[in-house]
């Protein structure tokens, strides 16, 4: 099937994952560059110091991109390089090289898809309790209005915050970003309010300002598929989607947050007292444009009522079999579908969940604009004695879910955009630079020499045949 018209193919990355340069031209220090620099909670030994030194090859990744027919590039811009004590002065040569990398996508005929807040919160906003404060809040406002006054008369396609829902989850439940909370529900969820606020208000400071493009949230995870032994059937779906999706998307599309939070944060045990009535307006004028689905997985759950909340992470690759997902205090817990291949992390290899992720979407929120805006497929990689990447699983994985998505597409969903995570090799939050994402290889100990996969060539074709070119 050809797909004429404005789709978009492209590939993605964010600023702290391959940009490097973290001291350089008057760049602020973020909270990821703190974290693995001094806390013993880095596992891997391992930092953003240089990562995939975009910062300086930008140019040749971006050839790169355009040689592989790619007609997008979606990358996050980093906060404390355009203000680097979060509030406050901005820094000219952190928007002097913004400016470069955008004007070098339009060169190339490639539209940039930019995100604000990509995780790596400026440190001075950290120390103020980071996104816990609601100063952070009116803080991300400032430094999203600075983005939209200098690169909105080009970047058409902007969103406020990558995954919301995941960034809380994984800084305040599971513990392994910072600021590293284990089980705080409390936290999770009050976070997570104030990222949703903190989105609609840039929201509704870009629609101020009169600009001629699109505003959206990037979310995680579409889809909650229930274990058919789960006994409390509605209950469960209703809890697990509003804590996986419906805070994040229903707030962001409808303009206000679903009527049965209240009753899940009691289930949770969670004081709602971080909600103000003054708020309101705000979630209202911050109604999102599209919706960018960042897919790489479902979930699948079940009831838990009787026991103490467990989180299990398999960080590591530690193998299939490896448990990876949680159990919530009477909310409900992760279940094990034994009929699903699963990856070394644990994680479902499930392709199938494009397509019911996106078609619940349509169901949920009508024909509302939808771009994939993350999907790819993370692995160990041993080069060949050239340094190519025969990495045919990926190539295998990675069609199922274009097919899926096209399928979705076929049916009537709305999805105008799909972009492969990575665009080349760079810093796994969790995982350092041994989980491999990327499309185009990054020889990190031989100076970052960049050295295209099989999954790029074919990525290539696939693009050339979609658009008949
Ligand atoms: C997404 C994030 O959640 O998953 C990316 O937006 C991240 O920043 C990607 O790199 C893969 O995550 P991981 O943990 O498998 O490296």
């Amino acid at each position: 099937m050809s797909i004429k018209g404005n789709f978009l193919w492209g590939s993605a990355t964010a600023a702290y994952q391959c940009e490097g340069g973290w001291d350089e031209d008057g760049k602020g220090l973020n909270e990821w560059d703190v974290f693995n620099h001094e806390s013993s909670l880095n596992i891997n030994n391992e930092d953003g110091d240089v990562a995939s030194d975009f910062y300086h090859r930008y140019k040749e990744d971006i050839d790169l991109m355009a040689e592989g027919n790619q007609n997008t590039y979606r990358f996050s811009i980093s906060w404390a390089r355009i203000i680097p004590r979060g509030v406050g002065e901005v820094n000219p040569k952190g928007i002097e090289y913004y400016n470069n990398v955008i004007n070098y996508c339009l060169e190339k005929g490639i539209t940039p898809n930019v995100t604000l807040f990509h995780y790596d919160l400026p440190n001075e906003m950290a120390k103020i309790g980071g996104w816990e404060n609601r100063n952070v809040v009116d803080a991300f406002n400032q430094y999203a209005k600075v983005c939209f006054e200098n690169f909105g008369d080009r970047v058409k396609i902007w969103s406020t915050i990558n995954e919301p829902r995941y960034y809380a989850y994984c800084s305040y439940v599971v513990g392994n970003y910072p600021p590293n909370y284990k089980a705080d529900f409390g936290r999770f969820w009050n976070v997570l309010y104030n990222l949703m606020l903190g989105s609609a208000k840039a929201v509704e400071s870009y629609k101020e300002l009169g600009l001629k493009g699109i505003i959206g949230v990037v979310h995680d995870n579409g889809n909650v598929e229930l274990d058919p032994d789960t006994k409390e059937k509605e209950l469960v779906k209703l809890r697990a989607d509003i804590f996986y999706n419906r805070m994040v998307l229903d707030t962001a599309v409808f303009g206000k947050m679903p009527a049965e939070l209240n009753k899940v944060l009691k289930d949770n045990n969670v004081d709602a007292s971080f909600i103000y009535e003054e708020d309101i307006p705000y979630f209202e004028k911050g109604k999102i444009d599209y919706i960018g689905l960042n897919l790489y997985n479902r979930q699948y759950v079940t009831d838990y009522s009787e026991g103490e909340t467990e989180i299990f992470h398999n960080n590591k690759g530690k193998g299939s079999k490896s448990k990876e997902g949680i159990r919530i205090k009477d909310l409900f817990e992760t279940s094990f579908d034994p009929d699903v291949r699963r990856n070394l992390w644990g994680r479902e290899v499930y392709p199938k969940c494009m397509y019911n992720a996106l078609k619940e979407i349509n169901a949920k929120y009508g024909d509302i604009l939808v771009y994939v805006t993350e999907n790819g497929c993370g692995q160990y990689e041993t080069p060949d004695e050239n340094g190519y990447v025969k990495d045919t699983e990926r190539i295998e994985i990675c069609s199922e879910f274009i097919d899926y998505m096209l399928q979705a597409r076929e049916e009537g969903v709305n999805v105008q955009g799909y972009y492969m995570w990575s665009s080349m090799d760079l810093y796994s939050w969790i995982n350092g630079y041994e989980k491999r994402y990327g499309i185009v290889r990054v020889d990190f100990k031989n100076n970052n020499r960049r050295i295209p996969k099989e999954s790029y060539y074919w990525y290539k074709a696939l693009i050339a045949a979609k658009r008949g070119i």
